[in-house]
């Protein structure tokens, strides 16, 4: 059932670009310009006029609520809150009949998540959710929303579901956008055709793999680590920290690549191996310049570039190159050489990668 794989997380790696490409069908057209959304029903007036929406979720799911709101908000001019369940739920948050709240759950049985969703609902918001499992609570208690079609996930680090959330997330940031008009067509029509191609560059991002087996290699007996991107970036570090402290127990940070120098700094040293995600998107040079600030300060750099880079080639210890795409759609690509990374850390360091201790694939308690 590991159809060939390891460890179920390799195959559900390797099955990227097929699930995304299940995520995507029969949403967007791109030779129309348009995104269409059948699980909106009723909702769709609303959707168009809302002032606010507010994400909330756990872990992975939340990372990728966080990549959703640099979209929602970049596209379609809607502000976006991301919250943690377990604070937003306990919280007295601020919550009308006017808002829209978005679920983010793998399983759809987060307790914390669905805690909130039930406050939200008791306050007259309207809920959406993005769920992978289908059938499951929280998707039976939402008003409506959108499954991910990632297909089951059984390796407890979540890796397939998390794209499929980035790829949900994206068609709604693009479904505002169209139905605000805070885009134009012809853009629209350029940023659907993009994202139509992603699953193909998924499938070339797939062949770093070796690559990043040979950096792993070299870093497996690392104790700590840290992730630093800007922008939609930024979440991809947490999320490429999160991966890599679930399933190999090496203690790991993702920052805000510009809050390094608040505070993370002081950690650098020959020993601490840094991931930058350095990728040409408008904050390349700014990325450029802490990447030389880890390097005055001896810190070993890996860097996940665009094909054909060579100022940060230059500069780093190791760099992973991902296909050029539009910033829109970097975390789709840049998530996956980090999947790898963890992975095999964790194999080389004689982890159960599939069933990392302390953890269930679904929290079911709070
Ligand atoms: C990390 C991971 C967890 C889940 C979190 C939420 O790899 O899998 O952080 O993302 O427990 O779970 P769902 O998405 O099922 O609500």
């Amino acid at each position: 059932e590991k159809g060939g794989y390891d460890h179920f997380m390799l195959k559900e790696i390797y099955e990227q670009a097929r699930s995304i490409k299940d995520c995507l069908r029969g949403r967007i057209y791109p030779a129309l310009g348009k995104v269409q959304l059948g699980g909106i029903g009723e909702y769709a007036e609303k959707l168009k006029n809302v002032d606010r929406i507010i994400i909330v979720a756990c872990g992975t799911s939340w990372h990728a609520g966080l990549v959703g709101e640099y979209l929602i908000e970049e596209y379609a001019r809607i502000p976006v809150e991301v919250e943690y369940a377990s604070e937003f739920r306990y919280r007295n948050p601020i919550i009308s009949d006017k808002d829209i709240v978005i679920a983010i759950s793998q399983s759809g049985e987060t307790a914390d998540t669905m805690a909130a969703l039930e406050i939200a609902k008791e306050r007259g918001a309207t809920i959406f959710g993005i769920c992978n499992v289908v059938g499951a609570s929280i998707p039976r208690f939402t008003d409506a929303g959108l499954y991910t079609h990632a297909g089951p996930e059984i390796g407890v680090a979540s890796t397939k579901a998390f794209t499929g959330q980035v790829t949900a997330l994206t068609i709604i940031a693009f479904y505002l956008a169209q139905q605000r008009g805070t885009i134009t067509q012809s853009k629209l029509i350029a940023y659907l055709t993009e994202l139509e191609g992603i699953p193909t560059l998924v499938e070339e991002t797939l062949k770093c793999n070796d690559r990043v087996k040979e950096i792993a290699a070299r870093f497996k007996d690392a104790n700590n680590a840290l992730f630093l991107g800007r922008g939609s970036s930024f979440p991809v570090a947490l999320e490429g920290a999160l991966k890599l402290k679930e399933i190999s127990y090496i203690h790991a940070e993702g920052y805000p690549a510009a809050e390094m120098k608040h505070g993370p700094i002081a950690l650098i040293d020959e020993d601490l191996p840094v991931v930058f995600i350095a990728t040409k998107n408008a904050s390349y040079e700014k990325v450029v310049s802490n990447i030389q600030e880890v390097k005055a300060r001896g810190g070993k750099i890996i860097a996940i570039v665009t094909e054909g880079d060579t100022i940060v080639k230059s500069m780093a210890d190791y760099v992973i190159e991902i296909p050029q795409t539009d910033d829109a759609f970097v975390p789709l690509l840049a998530t996956i050489p980090l999947q790898f990374l963890s992975y095999h850390i964790a194999v080389m360091r004689g982890c159960n990668v599939d069933q990392p201790r302390n953890l269930a694939k679904s929290v079911t308690v709070e």
